[in-house]
């Protein structure tokens, strides 16, 4: 049913970048991604439950960019789930709880994982050694459809973390992304190597402290009227 109905709206819906640009209700979204990334996340308090995550961001602010996160090899690709990354800068000003809610991104740089597919090396080097590697993402996943094999997003947003030591990932599910995107994980973080590493600001990563964050339905009995209607 779906696809019918789309064809015909999308063909009478096509606007150039002219016209969006003028358009009163904002763009669309998607325009301005000037990041793909791939890396990798796991659900905050299961390290096991491996995610591989495609971003395509866009610059926001000087201490923002916005990704969505669709997941890896489906095609259509699936709307996984969403990431905010914002600089150490910006990190410093939250308090310690909001904090807990982001993981840093220096070794998901140096171990090789975080990745821009078909960017030249000397490009990869400056965005991740002079831009990303100070910074601090948080995501929330909301269709684990890789894990869960569903084609129904089913039940609430997760929280992930990023990985931030060797070990933490099964080998096989980095092999499996390097055959899919062409690349050598291994070669990548040996040409990050001389990346200097800014040191990881207290309250990210909190799964380190032992805290398990995930969310939940508040289910609350309350009346259903709406006091503002009279
Ligand atoms: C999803 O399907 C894959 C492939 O058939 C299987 O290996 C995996 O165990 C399934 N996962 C779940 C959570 O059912
Ligand atoms: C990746 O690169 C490393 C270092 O050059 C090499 O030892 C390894 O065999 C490569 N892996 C693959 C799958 O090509
Ligand atoms: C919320 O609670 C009510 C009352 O216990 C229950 O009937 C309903 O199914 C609950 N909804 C969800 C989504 O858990």
């Amino acid at each position: 049913m779906f696809p019918q109905i789309f064809s015909v709206a999308l063909a009478a819906s096509l606007l150039s970048p002219v016209v969006l640009a003028t358009l009163p209700f904002g763009h669309y979204g998607g325009e301005g991604t000037v990041l793909f990334l791939n890396g990798f996340h796991f659900v905050s308090g299961h390290s096991d439950w491996e995610i591989s995550a495609n971003h395509h961001c866009v610059i926001l602010s000087e201490d923002m960019l916005q990704c969505a996160v669709y997941n890896t090899a489906t095609t259509p690709a699936r709307l996984a789930g969403i990431e905010y990354i914002i600089t150490t800068k910006a990190f410093e000003t939250l308090d310690f709880e909001e904090r807990q809610l982001w993981h840093s991104h220096v070794y998901e740089i140096t171990s090789g994982y975080l990745i821009e597919p078909n960017l030249p090396a000397s490009v990869d080097h400056t965005i991740m050694g002079d831009v990303l590697i100070g910074t601090y993402g948080k995501t929330f996943h909301t269709w684990r459809y890789d894990q869960q094999n569903s084609s129904i997003p089913m039940g609430v947003p997760e929280l992930v973390m990023g990985y931030t030591g060797d070990d933490q990932i099964t080998p096989d599910f980095v092999t499996k992304r390097d055959e899919l995107f062409g690349v050598n994980t291994t070669e990548i973080r040996e040409s990050r190597a001389d990346i200097q590493v800014p040191p990881v600001l207290e309250g990210a990563d909190s799964w380190k402290y032992g805290f398990v964050l995930s969310l939940g339905l508040v289910n609350e009995t309350t009346s259903t009227d709406f006091p503002l209607v009279k």
